[in-house]
């Protein structure tokens, strides 16, 4: 099936020299929208998972540790390009979201944008971001989501065969994820096309479920 790990490294490799004119302008808004929700303060350690070729960077303070990785080295060195043009103290990585290479309670502030609907196991990305996130971290989230108050449609699963291999699930729901993951919703706001992207600041709550 085409919703493996070694598939998204193949095409966002492919993806990487056309990524910003596809998603930079149409997602400006929702990014700032989402990323606006935090609460930042001066000297926090951010990670970024999943960080593409750093179009969150623009919406980010400056007086942060920040941190990110990605799968493709394409998309590191994009990253990369971007933060030293911005004028960012920054460290950035090849790293799978499944695997962060960073230990317990390690930050403030985890951004997951347009990645928990790309991975092919969310539970376990969202496992990984609370393990490194500090008791009082943030879980800052923006993607597109099945609705919570019912389960995708037969239609919707159909469409999802294709869109799941090209780009994106979009029959996952934020709420279940989230809470099975041990986390805490505190706000949870459609950003784009109607109620299917949504921005979300969640907390941790107690031990993900395994
Ligand atoms: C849709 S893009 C989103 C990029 C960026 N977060 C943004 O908002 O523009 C998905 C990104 O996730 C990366 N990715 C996919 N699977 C990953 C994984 N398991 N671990 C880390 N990054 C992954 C891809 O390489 C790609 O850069």
């Amino acid at each position: 099936m085409l919703n493996t790990t070694a598939w998204n490294r193949l095409r966002y490799t492919l993806y990487a020299p056309v990524y910003d004119a596809v998603a930079d302008r149409a997602f400006r808004r929702a990014r700032r929208r989402s990323l606006d929700a935090v609460d930042w303060a001066p000297g926090q350690r951010v990670l970024i998972v999943g960080a593409g070729t750093g179009l969150d960077l623009p919406y980010l303070p400056r007086a942060i540790e920040l941190h990110a990785g990605d799968l493709c080295p394409a998309m590191v060195e994009r990253f990369r390009v971007r933060a030293d043009g911005l004028g960012f103290d920054f460290s950035v990585r090849e790293m799978d979201a499944e695997r962060l290479d960073y230990p317990e309670g390690h930050f403030d502030v985890v951004v997951m944008h347009l990645i928990l609907a790309v991975m092919p196991n969310p539970e376990c990305g969202l496992g990984e971001a609370h393990r490194v996130l500090a008791d009082d971290g943030q879980l800052c989230v923006m993607d597109k989501f099945q609705p919570d108050e019912h389960r995708a449609g037969w239609v919707r699963r159909t469409v999802n065969l294709v869109t799941t291999a090209i780009a994106t699930d979009i029959t996952r729901q934020a709420g279940p994820l989230l809470s099975n993951a041990g986390f805490i919703v505190e706000r949870d706001e459609a950003v784009m096309m109607g109620t299917l992207f949504r921005a979300l600041l969640a907390r941790k709550s107690r031990a993900p479920d395994r």
